[in-house]
């Protein structure tokens, strides 16, 4: 690694704005006395406008994959019929969980790159069931692609309607359009790491009404990571276990950050760092991987130039001060993924374009030089109406 800060471009942990970082450097209080009762409620209060829900929602300390089990084992029993749809990586990790407690998964998976298709959900749910819970993937990370939530859970609804509607919206809720009440969602999954420009160690769930119901009847195993008994503690400011106070410090100031700037603001500045992330890479001649027409504009997925080793390819964009993530799974090698979520400007991106055009050059691709980064500048203030 060189001596310049590194532009930090992947999917999460996402890089922290200073207020951030310094807040996490806070004297710890007791986290049994009132001012961790007063920080946490103040910090689900906001949360909530954030997930556009009056549903409860509790916070706890553990990665988002620690939020996915919470989910599963706080409101299902073994032998429970699930759909599990997954369009990546995650959506199986999702599925797995359910599959590992003991619950009888129905998988529908859709080809990488694409998004999951209501139709098809209405085909698989109408064959089968009762179904007691469907779970879902948001933004899949993956493969870089956000599903149609809002049809998704229309079509569960339409053939299904008791079934549990799980999300997974680790990577996106908080960066992009994201209703939790407007879509009659369940439970829904968040992580501090991706959107919420914060350090990793917490997840948040919110837990309908419906899903409580459940949660009275359901028999999974679980101490840890019971939902139940967070939402006891919750109720006097409190956490079962010791929670990640350093962490709940630096989502206070994130939170405040993230209001001052409005959830209109922050949806659009992602939709415009989106477009130039996709046009500074098409014009620079890589295919991406996300159908265009579900391609998430808080990662962009795209393959390595077939002749180019992922090695030989990231060693040369990290010598530039540019991080980037790989691709997993099958796509291990084969992709690259520019992580654009959280604390991520316009000129942060075009910063990521001008160091893969160096690096294209120094590959000896044909690229005209400094296109890309107006391509990429253009479509951003296209996004945000700037330019028409
Ligand atoms: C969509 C999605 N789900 C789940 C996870 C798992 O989160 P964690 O790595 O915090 O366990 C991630 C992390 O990248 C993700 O992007």
């Amino acid at each position: 690694m060189n001596r310049f800060e590194p532009n930090l471009r992947i999917p999460g942990p996402t890089s922290l704005p200073d207020a951030v970082r310094e807040a996490g450097a806070r004297q710890m209080v007791n986290h049994r006395g009132p001012e961790f009762a007063v920080l946490q409620n103040s910090i689900i209060e906001r949360l909530k406008s954030f997930y556009l829900t009056a549903n409860d929602v509790l916070i706890v300390t553990a990665a988002g994959t620690g939020g996915l089990e919470s989910a599963i084992v706080s409101f299902l029993s073994p032998g429970d019929k699930v759909l599990g749809i997954t369009i990546g990586a995650f959506g199986d990790r999702f599925a797995k969980i359910a599959t590992v407690y003991g619950a009888e998964v129905t998988k529908l998976s859709f080809e990488w790159g694409q998004a999951a298709d209501p139709a098809k959900v209405r085909e698989v749910l109408k064959a089968g069931g009762p179904w007691k819970a469907v779970l879902m993937t948001h933004n899949e990370t993956s493969t870089a692609v956000t599903n149609p939530i809002a049809d998704l859970a229309a079509a569960v609804k339409e053939v299904a309607p008791d079934a549990l509607l799980i999300v997974d919206a680790i990577s996106g809720l908080g960066a992009v359009p994201f209703k939790t009440d407007e879509w009659g969602l369940d439970v829904v999954v968040s992580g501090s790491q991706k959107a919420w420009m914060v350090g990793p160690g917490l997840s948040f769930v919110s837990v309908s009404p419906r899903a409580w119901e459940a949660a009275a009847t359901a028999k999974m195993p679980k101490f840890y990571f019971d939902l139940a008994a967070h939402k006891t503690s919750a109720e006097s400011g409190q956490t079962p276990w010791t929670p990640a106070v350093g962490v709940m410090f630096q989502l206070d100031v994130a939170l405040n950050l993230m209001a001052e700037e409005g959830l209109d603001a922050i949806w659009k500045r992602h939709e415009a760092v989106g477009a130039a992330v996709r046009a500074g890479l098409t014009t620079l001649g890589f295919k991406l991987l996300a159908d265009p027409a579900f391609a998430s504009n808080t990662v962009t997925g795209a393959w390595i130039p077939e002749d180019v080793e992922w090695k030989t390819f990231n060693g040369k964009l990290r010598k530039l001060g540019l991080v980037v993530a790989g691709g997993q799974g099958a796509l291990k090698g084969k992709i690259f993924r520019i992580g654009h979520m959280g604390h991520v400007t316009i000129p942060a991106v075009l910063n990521a374009i001008a160091v893969l055009e160096q690096t294209m050059l120094e590959l000896g691709k044909p690229v005209t030089p400094g296109a890309a980064v107006a391509a990429a500048q253009v479509a951003a203030l296209k996004a945000l109406g700037l330019v028409k």
